[in-house]
Order: C-alpha cells, then structure tokens, then sequence
C-alpha cells in the first residue's frame, strides 16, 4: 500500500505564497510513491484546490466545527469544507488540545459530524514531556482513543486515520525513534483491536508526526506499523515536500 503523507502548514503561508507552493507541487507530484495530503489554512483551501485539481494530492483542512450549522461566529462546518472539495480534516492536533482547550469530548464530537458528512479524520494523539517522563506515553494514548473514538460504527474507521504525534516531539526538531514510533503503533492498533476488532486493528492507517525532516523520514515512515507521515515545518518547503512524497518507498 502507498504511504499517506500529510502536510499541516499550520497558520502560515500567504495567499501568493500559496500560489506559487501549489502550482509547483501540482507540476512536479507524481503521485506513484506515496498519497499526498496538504492542510493549508482555510482561506486558503479554494485557491490550493483550484490548482490542484488536475493533479492527484488531496486538499485536508486544519479543523472543523462539531456542529452542522446555524450560530457559530467564526466556525467552519464539515459540509462547507466537503463543497469546497476538501476530503481529509485533522482533528486534535495538539496545538487545538492545549492551545484552543479542546477535549477529547469535543474531539469525538468534531469527528462524528466530520464522518457524517463524508471527510476523512486525520486524528492526533500522542502524550507530552512530562507524561512520557513518567512511562505514561500508553495510558494517554489509550485514552485519547478510547474517548476520541467512542460511539463510532466499526465502518466508519475505513475513514479514519490516526497520528501518533508525541508533543515533545512536534516542532522541537527531536524526532520520536523507530522503536517509540513501533511501539506507540502497536498500541494503537491494540486499542482498535479492544474496541472493535481485528480486521480494524489490522486495517487502520497509523502515520507518524513531529520532526520528520529530509534525513529522518525514511526509517520513520517505514516503521513496523506504520502507513505514513504527518509534516509541519519541513511541509512549507515545497521542494523539501516533494522530494518526500515522490521518493518514499
Ligand atoms: P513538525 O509538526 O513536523 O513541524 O514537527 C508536525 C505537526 O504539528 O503536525
């Protein structure tokens, strides 16, 4: 099976800077090593489809509202994102856990109403410092997805995909090791395989994130368990990006 590779721009890039990343990445992504995913902010979702369209990466969206419609200033709905063509969305990404307080009710929430209306949830769990410290990286884990997941029809998972992305690791430039990055997948899938079954513990996409860079990604995308990627900084480089997507075996 071809990786997944994810890219979260986070809040960065222009809307010209937008233009120029996704003209070249649709000219040069060849689509044969890997399936590429690019989260841009979403104002900027209309223009990267735009330029995308002829070309096989994917458009994702950063967030999403857990509610369908009605008074919700400055919340985006999943049936907007779905009419702009946006096919994948992350949810609980750890800058929205700790930054916007959201919780992993909330987050089971945001993916109900996700599924409902035909996204793909790119969900993100993954323990902190202090919590890795203290040999509590599996609890959080499990419990993230235990929470994160519960109520979902056995089904419904064939859309979801699960980032194991350890906070310590995110952006800091300490990338997880292969033997973290296996056992946080085991886990993973061990879960699933608790709270649903084994064809879904066998069948769910785990992909890595926190720190992959030109040097890393291959032992790390190819980890035992392991279907892909999830890029922040290293994404906004689109030669760096492509140079990813194009060559991962
Ligand atoms: P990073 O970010 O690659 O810059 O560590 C990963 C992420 O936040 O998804």
């Amino acid at each position: 099976m071809k990786k997944l590779i994810v890219a979260n721009f986070k809040m960065n890039e222009q809307p010209g800077e937008v233009k120029q990343y996704f003209i070249k990445f649709a000219s040069q992504f060849t689509g044969v090593r890997a399936d590429a995913v690019i989260c841009p902010t979403f104002v900027n979702i209309p223009l990267a489809r735009f330029l995308t369209e002829a070309s096989p990466v994917k458009i994702g969206a950063q967030n999403v509202s857990e509610e369908e419609q009605g008074p919700y200033t400055g919340e985006v709905s999943a049936q907007m994102l779905k009419a702009y063509g946006v096919e994948y969305v992350l949810i609980g990404h750890s800058d929205r856990r700790i930054k916007f307080k959201e919780s992993d009710r909330l987050i089971n929430k945001k993916i109900k109403t996700a599924l409902k209306n035909g996204l793909k949830c790119i969900v993100c769990v993954g323990e902190s410092l202090a919590d890795r410290n203290t040999e509590r990286t599996y609890d959080v884990i499990r419990k993230q997805l235990e929470e994160d997941l519960r109520g979902l029809y056995e089904n419904e998972l064939e859309s979801v995909i699960i980032a194991y992305e350890p906070i310590w690791a995110i952006g800091t430039g300490n990338n997880a090791s292969v033997k973290d990055v296996e056992n946080a997948a085991r886990v993973i899938r061990k879960v699933v395989l608790e709270n649903f079954s084994e064809k879904a513990s066998r069948d769910i996409q785990v992909i890595y994130g926190g720190s992959i860079n030109e040097k890393n990604y291959s032992p790390l995308l190819n980890a035992t368990g392991i279907d892909g990627g999830l890029i922040g900084g290293l994404s906004l480089n689109v030669n760096a990006f492509l140079n990813i997507v194009n060559s991962v075996k």
